[in-house]
């Protein structure tokens, strides 16, 4: 059984002191880190066994003075392989939305909840969300964005701290405890894609961001 087999299959039965207790979100708040290169310095050192699996690290994307930072779940195959956030085929939905209501790329920052790519893909579990979180939210601190958008169930529920399913949560404005910015769900592209006939409550909830920033501008 190689290292990755070997970590899933303890993890699946409840080994999880394997690795390191994860560092608190005061911690990680309270560390030296301020530039977004020492951030990922921090995060390379992270005892995760998703590493063990995983190709590369993909750490964030864009424009670091961004006013709208993404969050996303994870890594899929393509964006393991290339390192970068969102770009298999939920990437190129993301461009689309994000062209629909006047950005691109270079005018957003995007990133995930986890920083490597769970195994087949799979469902981050409760422990790999909570051992990266407070690395999540010290990375949306540096780059400071007035908007965050989550991008699908898990990155609004790890955010938000709440149980209930994006149907409930997506489109509407809501505070984190210590943030600044303002936060917002919306579907993953890769749920849309498989669920096209909800676009138009995706559509939706953009034409709020897009809102919101033209406020802003
Ligand atoms: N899905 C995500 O949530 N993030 C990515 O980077 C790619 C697909």
């Amino acid at each position: 059984m190689n290292s990755c087999r070997l970590m899933e299959w303890l993890s699946e039965m409840g080994e999880t002191d394997i690795w390191d207790e994860p560092m608190s979100i005061q911690a990680v708040q309270k560390s030296n880190v301020v530039t977004l290169q020492e951030l990922r310095a921090l995060m390379e050192q992270v005892d995760s066994p998703l590493k063990q699996c995983a190709t590369n690290m993909v750490f964030g994307v864009g424009n670091e003075h961004a006013n709208v930072l993404l969050l996303g779940e994870a890594p899929g195959a393509e964006e393991d392989k290339q390192g970068l956030p969102f770009v298999g085929q939920s990437g190129q939905l993301l461009d689309k939305m994000l062209a629909a209501i006047g950005l691109d790329r270079s005018m957003v920052y995007i990133t995930n909840i986890l920083p490597w790519r769970p195994p087949g893909n799979r469902t981050p579990t409760s422990e790999e969300i909570a051992l990266f979180l407070p690395y999540v939210l010290k990375h949306i601190s540096i780059i400071s964005p007035k908007i965050v958008v989550c991008l699908g169930g898990t990155a609004t529920k790890a955010l938000l701290q709440k149980n209930d399913g994006i149907v409930r949560l997506r489109g509407r404005w809501t505070k984190v405890e210590g943030m600044s910015a303002r936060v917002i769900a919306t579907f993953h592209p890769a749920y849309l894609l498989r669920s096209p006939s909800q676009k138009r409550e995706a559509w939706i909830d953009f034409l709020q961001i897009k809102s919101a920033l033209a406020s802003i501008n």
